[in-house]
């Protein structure tokens, strides 16, 4: 099927957690129909690269810097995770939008960052409820994807994904109808091609409370090219069997 299936592990776990599901990760994924990245915190990815050498298993952050190198304190730039054998990076999560203020400038600069260092960009849009109720997701998406990808160069070869994940989706147990966010994806697959171009790979894949039971009518649909999983992905088998859906 080739969808792509990500993890997102958020905060959730420590170090010794983080090794001990990617163990249990490792013992379940010999074979998959589809493309899994698993995004643990920082502090475990070198651990994990190792781990995961020759595996099925790629790797990707939660976020990274908007410059390559310098003087910013605390900050992880997007080329010490490639250099990390990561392959993805998760940017502009709206929990980075609500609780560090992301702006989508610093997104956009942030991807462009990603593009540079040979990372695929995972990049986060969504409405919340309030603009939800109000008919307005699809100006408001439309106004995010347009920010978060104004002016991205890319090489031959990068590609680019886009997460649509609706706030109130996330976390809540309450999932986007598979009907309302084909509409979604189409609308940010064309607002991305008509600024990268027909010929830029895109993904748009689907995140907030994605589990056993509603993935499979969700990944039915091919406007839907993946998933962004936060919650289901801390059990190892609840992931396995959801990448697996063929
Ligand atoms: P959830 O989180 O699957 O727990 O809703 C998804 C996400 O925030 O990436």
């Amino acid at each position: 099927m080739n969808k792509l299936i990500v993890a997102n592990w958020k905060m959730n776990l420590d170090c010794a957690e983080s090794l001990k599901l990617g163990g249990d990760y490792l013992k379940l994924f010999k074979k998959s129909p589809n493309q899994v990245v698993v995004c643990p915190s920082f502090l475990p990815l070198a651990q994990l690269a190792a781990n995961f050498k020759n595996s099925l298993l790629s790797l990707g952050a939660q976020d990274a810097f908007w410059t390559l190198k310098g003087a910013y304190t605390g900050e992880i730039s997007a080329a010490s995770l490639r250099s990390l054998a990561c392959t993805h990076v998760i940017l502009g999560h709206s929990e980075r939008r609500q609780y560090l203020a992301e702006s989508c400038r610093m997104i956009n600069a942030k991807a462009q960052s990603a593009l540079d260092a040979g990372l695929t960009p995972i990049i986060c849009v969504g409405e919340d409820a309030a603009k939800r109720k109000a008919g307005r997701s699809a100006s408001f998406i439309t106004g995010q994807v347009q920010r978060a990808l104004k002016g991205l160069k890319l090489a031959k070869n990068s590609s680019l994904v886009i997460a649509y994940e609706p706030i109130w989706a996330i976390g809540t147990g309450k999932v986007s109808k598979a009907t309302d966010t084909v509409v979604i994806h189409q609308l940010i697959r064309r607002v991305a091609t008509k600024i990268l171009g027909a010929n830029t790979k895109i993904k748009v894949i689907y995140g907030g409370s994605v589990d056993l039971d509603n993935a499979a009518s969700l990944l039915a649909e091919s406007e839907i090219d993946g998933f962004l999983i936060g919650g289901a992905s801390l059990s190892a088998s609840n992931f396995y069997k959801i990448a697996n859906i063929k």
